[in-house]
């Protein structure tokens, strides 16, 4: 990539794309089968070969990598190169038993880079900005991948990292940065900090370009928007597939995540059955790496719910903002429900802020949800206004969402502010 110019690939007509895809697929497939026992065992067991691929098609006849598969790999067992050829280990922060780890070498962090400087310039960054990062650095890949593609990019980089939020508001007022990479629900809690230090957020000087990650509606981007006085895209990613900057929402269309198809191949499964869903139906999303070395990935399930679009501003398709993870879903007296609903719902209601939690308790046989959800700035929790907001949000529950749902009222700061991604839902059911 050079500078700011578009790549050509990200104009060119679609059957040179296909053309692309095809080969890195078939050389992805032959390079799995070669050095990753794991995956020459699952290629086996299902009864095919990489030499069965002989268009895009037929990836769906390949078996699915999972988040087990890596786990039951732990660590470095579904590589495709010895350990000693990777230049750089990242590992999430699993909730429960082993975090699952991910290598690079040397041409896959140069991947990385240079999708997430596509990434950054796609979201707006022109030449000589300033790059805030509020990402976390260390073993997520928010930080360093954020951070790699804004130096590849030629811009100059504040490596703040998570945490410190007084310092962070210092630093935003002093530097005046351009541009923030940040989550959203980081990025509320940065405005609240301006406003408890007297300030007004909106005059962090940021201008368009603002890259932010998270499953927010339009209107939490314009509660963004409109606090900050900037311009938010989404940007999207997951360590198993590279990190940061597998998919970017464009500056001048804003409608959705373009995908970087030229590296990462995307399907649309059925979260049940497996199955290929119909082009442009929700689904769950799944990958195929096309350029990794380390750690390829064939058709790996993301767990995260979306559709694929057209595409618009580049040739690539894109996703719709993601509508939730199917482990996110929660079960309550047998409706399925999904914290970006509650959301929605919160949203409406002026006398609430958008910081919220998903209680699940049992009482007797009975799974209970309590919406814990803080009033808006300037409101108690026992203020009228905000009473009334939580009524009509338990009645929004019940008609939209369909179950029954008690809303605690807290006053601002009454609900943990994450630095990354925000904890949407606490079980306390008995297992
Ligand atoms: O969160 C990578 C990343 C860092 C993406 C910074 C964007 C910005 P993981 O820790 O592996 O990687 O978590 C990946 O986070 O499967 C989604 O469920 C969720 N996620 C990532 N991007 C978005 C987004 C990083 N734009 C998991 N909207 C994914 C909603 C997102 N959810």
């Amino acid at each position: 990539m050079t500078g700011f110019a578009l790549e050509a690939i990200e104009k060119a007509g679609i059957d040179e794309l296909r053309a692309l895809q095809l080969k890195r697929l078939r050389s992805t497939l032959n390079h799995a089968y070669a050095n990753s026992p794991v995956y020459r065992a699952k290629f086996d067991a299902a009864g095919v070969h990489p030499d069965d691929c002989r268009s895009l098609a037929d990836l769906r006849k390949f078996p699915f990598t999972s988040k087990s598969d890596l786990r039951d790999a732990y660590p470095f067992g579904m590589f495709a190169v010895p350990r000693q050829q990777c230049v750089r280990l990242h590992a999430s922060s699993g909730t429960t038993g082993k975090p699952t780890v991910v290598g690079y070498t040397k041409n896959d962090i140069d991947t990385w880079s240079h999708v997430m400087a596509r990434s950054i310039r796609a979201a707006g960054a022109r030449p000589g900005d300033l790059v805030h990062v509020s990402y976390g650095y260390g073993l997520f890949t928010g930080g360093l991948g954020a951070h790699y593609g804004a130096e590849r990019l030629g811009l100059t980089v504040v490596p703040f990292g998570g945490g410190q939020t007084e310092r962070q508001v210092q630093l935003i007022r002093d530097f005046a940065p351009d541009i923030i990479m940040v989550t959203p629900s980081y990025m509320l809690a940065i405005a609240d900090e301006f406003e408890r230090q007297g300030l007004d957020p909106r005059e962090a000087s940021l201008r368009p370009g603002h890259l932010r990650r998270g499953a927010v509606d339009q209107r939490l981007r314009a509660a963004i928007e409109q606090r900050l006085r900037l311009d938010a895209v989404d940007i999207y990613g997951l360590s198993e597939v590279m990190g940061p900057g597998v998919a970017v929402e464009c500056a001048e269309s804003k409608d959705g995540p373009t995908i970087w198809e030229d590296h990462f191949y995307p399907e649309i499964v059925d979260p049940e059955t497996g199955e290929p869903v119909a082009e442009g139906e929700l689904g769950e999303l799944v990958f195929t790496s096309l350029t990794k070395e380390a750690l390829p990935v064939i058709r790996y399930r993301t767990r995260d719910l979306t559709r694929l679009l057209p595409g618009t501003a580049r040739t690539m398709r894109r996703m719709e903002k993601i509508t939730g993870r199917s482990d996110d879903m929660m079960i309550v007296r047998g409706v399925n429900v999904f914290p970006t609903q509650i959301e929605e719902l919160i949203l409406k209601q002026a006398a609430l802020a958008p910081h919220y939690q998903c209680i699940l308790t049992r009482e007797g046989a009975l799974d209970c949800l309590t919406v814990a959800v803080e009033a808006a700035a300037g409101l108690g929790p026992d203020d009228g206004q905000a009473g009334a907001a939580a009524q009509q949000l338990a009645h929004d529950i019940k008609a939209y969402v369909g179950t029954t749902a008690k809303i605690e009222v807290r006053p601002a700061g009454g609900i943990e502010r994450s630095m990354g991604k925000a904890k949407r839902v606490v079980d306390q059911r008995p297992k």
